[in-house]
């Protein structure tokens, strides 16, 4: 408990116990000064000292006229999903926190309302893309991993051939992929049973499911995934608006991507493209 200490609050139940009953509120400052670091840094990097992108070539060639002008990125399924799950988690963070940051409102039920249309959508995300979509896509694979090698010796100025192209996702997405399960999984699990707690038209409430100890924990754990979530959607916010990657933000919102920023980002090998036009003159 020791180590929860400087980041907890601490009360005394009725029966006399030391508890934790919730994160320390300066945390919500820290992870949002966190983001903006992150931020701040990454665009100087970008702007002042990044070289030109530099990719292998080996075996990723494909020419023009095989793809489609706009190259299919993301189903309507998909993109439902996504921008219903934006908006639920957007809401999580403004009716968490601005209560915290001194806007008083009464937050509780907006909360819970939006918690379960986010619970309920990532169990949506969750069968559709293990049997709709290519579930092993967001994860990392060997050449992810070599080519991170590559990558960062060549930042260090260190001698290393260009990495390859990208699969449908960069390393970095899917790093960042699993960041928002552990803590969006760690948000969901912990909201669930927190649901208990306040009046739902789910189940009755029941404040003695759990010892004060286990709901200490609970409250904390769901307030450090929720103020990881501010530093990550911020990132992920400031990725999105980025102009380099504008053709996958647009992909997102349109479906598609246009076929040049397919073929200098992706490895044709690596993302393979379902819809491949009919080579022009082929029988
Ligand atoms: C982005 C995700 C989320 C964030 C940032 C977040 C954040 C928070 C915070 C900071 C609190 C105050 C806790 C405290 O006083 O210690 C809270 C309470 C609560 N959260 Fe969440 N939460 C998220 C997701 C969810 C989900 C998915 C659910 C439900 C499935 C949920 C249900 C609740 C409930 C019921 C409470 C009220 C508990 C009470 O007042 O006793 N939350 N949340």
């Amino acid at each position: 408990m020791g180590i929860l200490k400087p980041i907890t609050e601490w009360a005394t139940s009725p029966w006399g116990q030391s508890v934790p009953i919730h994160i320390a509120w300066f945390l919500i400052w820290l992870a949002a000064l966190a983001g903006l670091l992150f931020l701040i840094v990454h665009a100087i990097y970008v702007r002042y000292f990044a070289k030109a992108e530099e990719y292998a070539d080996g075996g990723s060639r494909m020419p023009e006229a095989v793809l489609p002008a706009r190259v299919p990125r993301h189903s309507l399924a998909a993109r439902l999903f996504h921008w219903i799950m934006a908006a639920s988690m957007f809401t999580l963070l403004v009716t968490a926190f601005l209560p915290r940051v001194g806007v008083q409102f009464d937050w509780v039920t907006y909360h819970w309302i939006a918690g379960t249309v986010l619970t309920i959508s990532i169990l949506f995300h969750i069968i559709h893309a293990s049997f709709w979509l290519d579930f092993w896509a967001i994860w990392p694979d060997k050449a992810d991993l070599v080519d991170a090698g590559k990558r960062m010796r060549r930042f260090f100025g260190q001698p290393a051939p260009p990495p390859r192209k990208f699969a449908k996702y960069p390393l970095e997405n899917k790093l960042y992929h699993g960041a928002i399960i552990a803590t969006g999984l760690a948000a969901i699990g912990t909201g669930v049973f927190m649901m208990f707690r306040v009046r739902t038209i789910f189940f009755p409430r029941n404040p003695y499911l759990f010892r004060d100890m286990t709901w200490g924990l609970m409250y904390v754990l769901h307030g450090l995934a929720g103020v990881g979530l501010i530093a990550l959607v911020m990132v992920h916010v400031y990725f999105a608006v980025r102009p380099e990657k504008r053709g996958i933000t647009e992909s997102m919102i349109f479906g598609s991507m246009r076929r040049d920023f397919y073929l200098s980002h992706y490895d044709p090998q690596r993302w393979q493209v379902n819809h491949v036009r009919e080579r022009p003159g082929a029988d």
